[in-house]
């Protein structure tokens, strides 16, 4: 899957957002190494901080379908490039820190990087399971 086809997915999953509050919409699709792509949108809550990006939405829908290893993930968005936020960096850094991250002004103008670039010094516990059992 090309990052220019994995971003039309996400451009097509926006259209599905619910986004009343901020007028932004935003569309993801996650590439899982077993080829699967799961897609998301931003779901927003009267009770604002209940709001759930679209990165989210598609790291919890692919997880909850079986699948924790993932390649890539695009993000569209009403507003052109969309980088996500810093609490969507860390909750894909859990399972990937190496996942490339693709966003960009349109599908011929995409940007990529690698989600530790993005986020450095990231928190995984996973890292240092030795220190998890020790408590
Ligand atoms: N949003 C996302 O879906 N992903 C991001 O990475 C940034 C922000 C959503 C949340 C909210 O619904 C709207 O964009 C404005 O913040």
């Amino acid at each position: 899957m090309t990052d220019r086809e994995l971003f039309l997915i996400a451009k097509e999953a926006l259209e599905n957002a619910y986004a009343p509050f901020s007028h932004f919409r935003v569309g993801a699709a996650l590439l899982a190494k077993d080829g699967r792509v799961f897609t998301g949108c931003n779901v927003e809550n009267s009770s604002f901080g209940a709001t759930i990006c679209a990165e989210r939405t598609a790291c919890t829908k692919a997880i909850s379908e079986g699948t924790r290893e993932f390649e890539k993930i695009a993000i569209a968005s009403d507003g052109g490039t969309a980088w996500p936020c810093g609490i969507c960096r860390q909750f894909m850094y859990e399972f990937e820190p190496e996942l490339i991250v693709i966003t960009g002004e349109d599908e011929d103008h995409l940007e990529k990087a690698k989600l530790n670039e993005i986020l450095s010094y990231g928190f995984r516990l996973n890292d240092d399971l030795e220190q998890i059992e020790s408590v």
